[in-house]
């Protein structure tokens, strides 16, 4: 027998109806739409509104329009994974959570946080359960309500991030197609940049730490920006090389969605143009684990059997990586 390999067979995204505009944030903070624009690429997110709404939420209405989309019942799936860094609560799992709402009764399921990089890593994890012939069908979803941790009072965050959910099913193949390749890393030292003061075991919850507005994203945006421009750039360079892509062989690149300029400096080093990048930061903002499958779905009708990208990200950790996929259908 020939050796197996995960193909995406599926992509489905969700987003909240709610628009948060530049000109809408105008009016919080001392901010413009010329700054958000030029500093970022942004002029909008979706955000979840209501009470009682939380990433699992997002997560199950992409399960649902992926299941629906793809004609595969619910009992069929065998494993959910989800990345997320704003689960409903700090357990269980938000992925249990999805799957109880989306009405996976067989999958056993587990989160993964790897920040921004989240989707990659779990795509990899779910690919290796994938190509030992251990499950036939597994989910991964990336979802992250990330208005539930962004300060709205602080200018220097609350105009980058949205909410959003996106997944992705992957099923064996024997063809030479699906995850061809990956490359991951990560630099805990970068920890101090970019993290959630309180609510974890170091910092519990407390009137002090509400007070001092400890449980929302903390962000050193320029040494963040460093190294994600660095790191994103090389390891989508390095997993051309190593495959022997040149340019002209990528059909596209899917970058994660942090920054307009991120994404040109990754692309300029691989030497791809811009009509080869999928970018929609304009429209969702930085949704952390859900930005490459909302590419994914958003680009899905012009993909082919056959076509090479490269998804790449870069995160909090820091973390950090690259996929080669070789598009199914
Ligand atoms: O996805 C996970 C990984 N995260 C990232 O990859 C994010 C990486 N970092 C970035 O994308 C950028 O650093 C930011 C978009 C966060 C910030 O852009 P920047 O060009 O690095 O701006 P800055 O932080 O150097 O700030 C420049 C100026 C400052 O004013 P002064 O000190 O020059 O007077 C800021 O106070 O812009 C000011 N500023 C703003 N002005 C208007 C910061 N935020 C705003 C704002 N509106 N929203």
């Amino acid at each position: 027998m020939s050796k197996l390999r995960a193909k995406i067979s599926g992509i489905h995204g969700w987003v909240p109806p709610y628009i948060l505009t530049n000109a809408e944030l105008e009016t919080m903070v001392e901010t413009s739409d010329e700054w958000i624009l030029s500093r970022t690429g942004i002029r909008e997110r979706h955000i979840l509104k209501g009470e009682g709404l939380g990433t699992s939420d997002l997560g199950a209405e992409a399960v649902k329009g992926l299941l629906e989309k793809t004609g595969i019942g619910p009992e069929e799936i065998d494993l959910l994974i989800c990345a997320t860094v704003t689960p409903d609560m700090m357990f269980p799992a938000t992925a249990n959570i999805i799957s109880d709402k989306a009405g996976l009764r067989n999958a056993f399921s587990f989160d993964l946080n790897a920040a921004c990089s989240g989707l990659l890593f779990a795509l990899i994890t779910a690919s290796k359960y994938v190509e030992t012939g251990m499950y036939k069908k597994v989910i991964v979803v990336g979802a992250d309500k990330m208005s539930s941790i962004t300060d709205y009072t602080n200018r220097e965050t609350c105009v980058l991030f949205g909410d959003a959910a996106g997944a992705l099913l992957l099923e064996p193949t024997e063809e030479e197609i699906g995850i061809m390749d990956a490359i991951t890393g990560t630099d805990g030292s970068g920890r101090v940049h970019l993290h959630m003061k309180a609510g974890g075991s170091v910092r519990p919850p407390s009137h002090e730490t509400v007070d001092a507005r400890e449980h929302y994203i903390y962000q050193e945006g320029q040494p963040v920006f460093k190294f994600a421009v660095t790191r994103m750039a090389d390891v989508s360079a390095e997993i051309m090389e190593r495959n022997n892509l040149a340019p002209a062989d990528i059909a596209y690149l899917v970058p994660h969605q942090a920054n307009l300029r991120i994404i040109d400096a990754t692309a300029r080093r691989m030497g791809v143009g811009k009509e080869k990048v999928m970018i929609n930061i304009d429209r969702y903002g930085n949704t952390t684990d859900a930005t490459i499958p909302l590419c994914l779905w958003e680009w899905e009708s012009k993909l082919k059997k056959g076509d090479n990208l490269i998804l790449a990200a870069f995160g909090g950790g820091f973390t950090w990586g690259s996929i080669w996929v070789k598009w199914a259908y």
